[in-house]
């Protein structure tokens, strides 16, 4: 049978390989415990949950999703519409720096593209790919709400506003 397209839900690598058991470390179980008592109901913590996990883990894995659907008394069709639904979430391993460049309206109109391509050419990276060296990241993203600062690249967690290919140019030469 011919292999789905990797970014297709229903390919191989999207299920949860049950030899591979995630846990989160004592210190984050102790947050999601924590996490728990600030909610009416288990269903509503799964947001700050998935959280909790990216920032262990980096991403969502299949393995990730069954692991919280479980916590919380979830199907993991359940959270895995609210993974993919949000692009807060990764879906795949990302490198050490996640830039996200937003291309949407605002972003577009102020050259967001220029900022697009020249990083995708910097790093030599398709959208989506990550450098060998893991540290950095390309994407594009839909508009981040901070369209009066536009155009804007988040970066991990933070927003980087009114960018230009200079000031792009200027951040990767510190972060590198
Ligand atoms: S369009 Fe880019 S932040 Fe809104």
């Amino acid at each position: 049978m011919a292999d789905l397209h990797p970014d297709n839900p229903y390919a191989k690598d999207r299920f949860a390989d049950p030899s591979k058991k995630v846990e989160f470390s004592p210190e984050a179980k102790k947050k999601f415990d924590w996490i728990l008592t600030r909610y009416p109901t288990k269903e509503a913590a799964l947001l700050p949950a998935l959280h909790l996990a990216q920032e262990q883990w980096g991403w969502i894995s299949p393995e990730t999703v069954h692991y919280v659907s479980e916590l919380l008394d979830l199907s993991p069709a359940t959270v895995f519409g609210v993974v993919s639904f949000y692009n807060m979430y990764n879906q795949k391993p990302v490198g050490k720096y996640h830039l996200q460049v937003c291309t949407n309206l605002s972003c577009m109109v102020t050259r967001a593209y220029d900022i697009y391509e020249h990083l995708c050419e910097k790093l030599d990276l398709k959208p989506g790919e990550t450098t060998p060296d893991g540290r950095f990241t390309v994407g594009e993203v839909e508009c981040l709400g901070s369209c009066n600062t536009a155009p804007v690249v988040q970066v991990n967690n933070d927003y980087h506003e009114n960018m230009s290919v200079e000031k792009i140019e200027q951040l990767l030469t510190n972060l590198k």
